[in-house]
């Protein structure tokens, strides 16, 4: 132990160890645990982001050019050979699904993983079941064995863990899901010290969705990409069961680009919209989150009376492997670190619970953007695509959500129940949809349709 009391006490954390001999031997162990995870020079740069008070820099925004959601006839040729070349990746079993689920899902106040909320209009089925759903529809409609990796944290692996297992993976062989953990930091106080959760446990938090492309080096996953030839990833969040995540037309784009990186966009809904929009930041492509964008710009008109900045972030990309391996490669990715002011529930020096000013910090995946050396950025219709669970009430809820799952179900399937849903393997197949028979569910909630097989 001197060791490691040593060490925190000459990187100025030493009062971490402030109740350690209240601690019982099995506390201890698991506190010791925790402590030597931390990378105390890490923790120490980050700290000294806080202590930075130089003025904010404000960079030259501007609009990315983006593939639009209905080409013109001179772009047909284009959208087929690129529709092609993404069905034969797909065929070929060379996509891989990455899905980032290691978020903490707060504002939907839901407690559990969040893939694990049930959002079907009319059945159960679970965010997670959703996507395993899409992806197996891919594999059926492309003739290929789809592997998913999902990414959770320690917040909530063993949950999610349990869940795949009691739901039988969504109908996944095991052997073809990978699951894996991103990493965790500690939270700071406005003085950057470590914030202690309890008296044997650091206030520790998932190191954001940037953390992704380390956790895929070290977990193994990476190497398991390319041991099944998989060259192309295809990147999604937890909480937007509309996404297409094998959309040929996407994949093909971005690989006959030669793009290490692209992005699904959609339009903003009005300039008032949470979301971020993807956008040149001193040249280099990136995300310009909502906060980030002043009154002005938010409202700022193209030539056409549109939004300037209206490609708004759907945080669905295709991620070229070998970009991922050369990010990671050189072992320090060296992606921004963006902070984020919260308040903490934490234990104070006298061992009372109290409520402290802290800071967690995240990096993004989107920074990647800026490293690459091409990128397409294509727009795709809301109303297909995009519909995500973030709120408990309200836009971009369980309710708008349902909404959207139903009115893409009755455009296919012609029902008018007020809750409608298609099982994804049958949305994706649906010219087969309309040549076989369908079954009415007894719920009478409304209509759901399985296909044969599912
Ligand atoms: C995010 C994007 C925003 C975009 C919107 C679209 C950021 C900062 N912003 O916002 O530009 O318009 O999605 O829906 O991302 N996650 C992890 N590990 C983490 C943090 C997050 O796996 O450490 C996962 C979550 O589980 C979730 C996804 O990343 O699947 C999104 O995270 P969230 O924090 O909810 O992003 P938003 O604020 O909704």
């Amino acid at each position: 132990m001197p060791d490691l009391r040593d060490q925190f006490a000459a990187a100025g954390q030493g009062h971490v160890f402030h109740h350690w001999e209240s601690l019982d031997g099995a506390a201890q162990a698991s506190f010791t645990a925790q402590l030597e995870a931390v990378d105390l020079p890490l923790v120490s740069r980050l700290g000294a982001l806080l202590a930075d008070r130089s003025a904010p820099l404000s960079p030259a925004l501007a609009p990315p050019v983006v593939f639009p959601a209905r080409p013109g006839a001179e772009r047909q040729q284009e959208c087929e050979e690129a529709t092609a070349r993404g069905a034969e990746l797909l065929a070929a079993g060379k996509v891989g699904f990455v899905l980032v689920a290691g978020g903490q899902g707060s504002r939907l106040g839901f407690d559990g993983p969040k893939g694990a909320y049930e959002i079907g209009p009319v059945t159960t089925k679970s965010l997670f079941e959703w996507h395993a759903a899409r992806i197996q529809a891919a594999g059926l409609r492309h003739g290929f064995q789809p592997r998913w990796y999902v990414m959770t944290s320690a917040a909530n692996d063993a949950q999610t863990r349990a869940f795949f297992e009691a739901n039988g993976h969504f109908g996944f062989d095991p052997a073809d899901v990978f699951l894996f953990q991103q990493d965790m930091l500690p939270a700071l106080d406005a003085e950057g010290r470590i914030v202690l959760a309890g008296p044997g446990e650091l206030f520790l938090a998932p190191n954001g969705h940037g953390g992704t492309l380390a956790a895929l080096q070290s977990s193994g996953a990476l190497g398991d990409m390319a041991s099944h030839g998989i060259e192309q990833l295809s990147y999604f969040q937890v909480d937007n069961p509309l996404g297409r995540h094998a959309d040929p037309l996407f994949i093909g784009l971005h690989d006959l680009a030669g793009a290490e990186m692209s992005s699904k966009v959609v339009a903003k809904r009005d300039a008032a919209e949470k979301v971020g929009v993807l956008g040149l930041i001193d040249g280099a492509l990136g995300c310009i989150e909502y906060s980030d964008l002043s009154d002005e710009l938010r409202h700022a008109a193209d030539g056409e009376g549109k939004l300037l900045f209206n490609a708004g972030n759907i945080a669905a990309h295709v991620i070229r492997r070998d970009f991922v391996e050369a990010l990671t490669g050189g072992g320090d990715l060296d992606l921004p670190w963006h902070i984020a002011r919260k308040q903490l529930k934490c234990v104070s020096e006298s061992g009372a619970q109290e409520e402290r000013a802290g800071v967690k910090f995240e990096t993004f995946i989107f920074d990647a953007l800026a490293r690459t050396t091409s990128s397409v950025v294509l727009e795709v219709l809301r109303e297909e695509e995009f519909s995500p669970v973030k709120n408990a009430e309200g836009s971009d809820s369980p309710e708008t959500c349902r909404a959207s799952l139903t009115a893409i179900a009755a455009a296919i399937s012609g029902a008018t129940a007020s809750a409608v849903e298609l099982d994804p393997r049958l949305a994706e197949t649906a010219a087969e949809f309309t040549s076989r028979p369908t079954t009415a569910d007894e719920t009478p909630r409304g209509v759901v349709f399985r296909p044969a097989e599912a």
